[in-house]
């Protein structure tokens, strides 16, 4: 059997989804809906998404559409057909029946449903035709969420149900799980639950919502939406219905039904529109005054917005639960109550919904982003801290067995839902080093890894001497959290700006060029296997690195003009050497900087390992990869593959020429500047850009080293960083997450 051709139905939210990530993977499909208007319209919509669903725009094509009178046909054609029609019973059925007729025999069909059971899907099937039929279950947005829980029970053909995994995983580069037919598989029913606990705690213990995002979010190594805004992004409504399927799936006894009663907010905030980001707000929403936007925050009691608040919870930004929920304050209590309701209900479900706790953890990590599951925050709190903290806890059978075992390592095996050799798993056999704050090291087989371990994975002092020390050994640079690195941790840089110590910055910009030229030049090799984002500092650490294994969802690029500031981590000589060893380049000496100083001027980013070639942040010899499980062992056999007779480049020389090719970037300056599509401080930044990409003093007959170029960089740097505008966008951007324009 064999997957070439899909059909999917339903081009709404889900359908376009998962027809553009089909598309990723180079999959021929059509996507069917009612009118061939609303497919084609999908289509347009996945074409201009932000962030965009497709890796490669150019292959739109691989989508066709068409409805479902007209173009029923197709489905005699495909091997898989995946319906994700609107959640209606009825609708579902008549699908199916006509589904059934046409099929080629041996297709596999399946429903995107989130709340239907599959034995109420499939009630109509014969026999035969059961066997093919399951819930594969994605999440949106399909591209960016690693969760699929395929739903299948002993009806099914359990041949083809692994085959369906398989593919998902290689082809479709999603983490599997394999469910049982029970309300809201697994993901949901414990996010959807966590959520509930922490609105209802929130309601009940009268914190307002910023206060509970910010305890229910980075604290608990869940993403900064929170609860509140995390339910403005999914939308009020849908979250409505979820819970309404929720309540008539589960018996009465579950304690979901004490937090997913309808809240007379919650009914009202839908009545008037507020569903969310979609709609005219919702917890959050954004007003505008005097031609300013402003985020405002409802109040849960009088119900008015003001303006929201930030809230401090005068906290490390490293997660420790146990800190957390033993605070004397509300905010420790609320924390206590909400991850102590999220562990006992986990693991009420076990045998029962899975035997595995550990693929719990694992929908919450890839369904939801947590940076744990349920059960490592278990293990993280203590059995026996958890057990004894509170004597009003009612404790389950699953965690009476391990307090009596004393067990406080019982995790065992992590990721078991797949057979691949992840970096998960690796970590748990390696030899592990974390006394390094910002960046843990682990020896296994043949090599170093180091994962950059601060918020956003920004880099500092420590991050480089993880590298540097690391570097005695081939090594491989990867990490389990969403980002690869967000770039150099600016607070860092601050701190040190605040106390005008320009001198401790320039050490610290010193050692970061110094460790990524010892990447480059060290007799191992090092190969990066980025996910998330890759930029500024985080992409200098990519492009000094022999190879670079890539998932597909990479942001990546150079930004640091946004915040004032140059590439001077070696990113702007290496983007330049890139360049000068285009063709163009022979022909025209004024080319290469001239393409650096566009690129880097406007902060340009690729939203994929393709996108990212035209600018040359990756090259040929890079790979990318689909399942971001593969990276580790993909990185490994690279090394394997590469180490003998390994040798480090060469030292290139740059000739450049100076003022010529800096009149011109000037006159650019000039005109933007003029036309006012740049301010002031965007023409300062730009001139210290082409200083750096001219060569500073010199004429195309001199030749300048590498080091002369990390030089000019670095002087750059340390000019720009001492200046009131810069320091004014870097404190804008580190508030807002925004950049600003001055
Ligand atoms: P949607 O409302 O965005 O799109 C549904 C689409 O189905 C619409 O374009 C509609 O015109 C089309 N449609 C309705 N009847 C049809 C028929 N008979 N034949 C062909 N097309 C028909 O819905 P959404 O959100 O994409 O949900 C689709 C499915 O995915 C539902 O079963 C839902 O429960 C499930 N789901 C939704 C998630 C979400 O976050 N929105 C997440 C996971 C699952």
């Amino acid at each position: 059997m064999n997957i070439k051709k899909v059909i999917v139905i339903g081009s709404g939210t889900m359908g376009s989804g998962i027809a553009a990530q089909l598309c990723n993977a180079n999959i021929p499909v059509t996507l069917l809906d009612l009118k061939t208007e609303i497919s084609a319209k999908a289509k347009k919509r996945i074409f201009e998404s932000r962030p965009p669903l497709l890796i490669d725009k150019s292959k739109i094509d691989n989508i066709k559409v068409g409805n479902i009178d007209e173009n029923f046909d197709t489905v005699t054609e495909a091997d898989w057909i995946v319906e994700a029609v609107v959640e209606r019973i009825d609708i579902k059925h008549n699908l199916y029946k006509k589904i059934l007729k046409k099929r080629k025999k041996e297709s596999i069909i399946s429903s995107n449903t989130s709340t239907i059971p599959l034995k109420v899907l499939s009630a109509k099937m014969s026999n035969e035709d059961k066997k093919d039929f399951c819930i594969t279950h994605f999440f949106n947005p399909v591209r960016y969420m690693g969760l699929l829980e395929i739903v299948s029970d002993k009806t099914n053909d359990t041949k083809k149900i692994n085959f369906l995994k398989n593919f998902c995983e290689d082809s479709l580069g999603k983490g599997v799980i394999i469910c049982k037919d029970t309300p809201g598989f697994l993901g949901n029913r414990v996010g959807v639950y966590a959520m509930q606990v922490a609105m209802t705690e929130a309601i009940n213990m009268k914190l307002n919502i910023e206060e509970a995002d910010a305890v229910f979010g980075r604290p608990m190594g869940i993403p900064k939406t929170g609860v509140f805004g995390l339910y403005d992004l999914i939308g009020i409504d849908l979250m409505a219905d979820v819970l309404k399927s929720f309540l008539k799936e589960l018996p009465e006894s579950d304690v979901f039904h004490l937090v997913a009663q309808e809240i007379p907010l919650v009914k009202n905030l839908i009545e008037t529109g507020y569903t969310g980001r979609k709609g005219k707000g919702g917890f959050y929403r954004i007003n505008k005054k005097d031609g300013k936007k402003i985020l405002e925050a409802i109040n849960l009691s009088s119900r008015d917005y003001s303006p929201s608040k930030k809230v401090d919870l005068n906290i490390d930004e490293k997660v420790n639960l146990k800190e957390l929920v033993s605070r004397n304050d509300k905010y420790g209590e609320y924390a206590w109550s909400v991850i102590s309701k999220i562990i006992l209900y986990a693991s009420s479900l076990v045998p029962s919904v899975t035997e595995d706790y550990n693929n719990i953890d694992e929908a919450m990590r890839l369904g939801f982003n947590w940076a744990k599951g349920p059960f490592e925050m278990l293990e993280e709190l203590g059995v026996k801290f958890f057990v004894e903290k509170d004597d009003q806890l009612k404790i389950n059978e699953f965690i009476k067995n391990l307090y009596n075992k004393k067990s406080e390592t019982f995790y065992g095996k992590r990721q078991v839902y797949t057979n691949l050799e992840t970096f998960g798993k690796v970590k748990q056999l390696a030899k592990t080093n974390k006394d390094n704050k910002s960046a843990f090291t682990y020896e296994h087989k043949n090599y170093k890894i180091v994962e950059f371990k601060t918020k956003a994975n920004t880099l500092d002092y420590d991050s480089m001497d993880a590298l540097n020390k690391a570097s005695d050994k081939n090594m491989i640079i990867i990490n389990e959290g969403m980002q690869f690195s967000a770039g150099v941790n600016l607070n860092y840089v601050m701190d040190f700006a605040k106390e005008k110590n320009w001198k401790a910055i320039e050490k610290f910009i010193h050692y970061f060029q110094m460790t990524c030229k010892q990447l480059k030049y060290s007799n191992n090799l090092v190969v990066s296997a980025p996910s998330g984002l890759a930029l500024g500092g985080g992409f200098e650490v990519l492009v000094q690195s022999d190879y670079v294994v890539s998932h597909t969802n990479i942001v990546t690029g150079l930004v640091e003009t946004l915040v004032g500031l140059i590439p001077a981590g070696g990113g702007t000589t290496n983007m330049l050497w890139r360049w000068m060893l285009d063709q163009e380049s022979k022909r025209d000496p004024d080319f290469a900087p001239q393409k650096v100083f566009d690129i880097i001027g406007y902060g340009k980013t690729a939203s994929s390992p393709i996108e990212a070639m035209p600018f040359k942040f990756l090259l040929e010899k890079d790979k990318s990869i689909m399942n971001r499980n593969k990276l580790l062992s993909f990185s490994q056999d690279l090394i394997n593959e590469k180490k003998n007779g390994y040798k480090p480049p060469k030292k290139p020389t740059f000739k450049l020429s100076g003022s010529q090719v800096r009149d011109k970037m000037f006159q650019t300056l000039e005109k933007l500047f003029k036309e006012n599509k740049i301010l002031e401080h965007g023409l300062e930044v730009g001139k210290k850009l082409a200083f750096v990409l001219s060569g500073g003093n010199t004429t195309i007959d001199k030749e300048l080293s590498e080091d002369d170029m990390y030089a000019l960089e670095l002087e750059a740097f340390i000019q720009l960083i001492q200046m009131e505008k810069t320091q004014a966008r870097i404190k804008h951007t580190l508030s807002t997450g925004k950049p600003l324009v001055n």
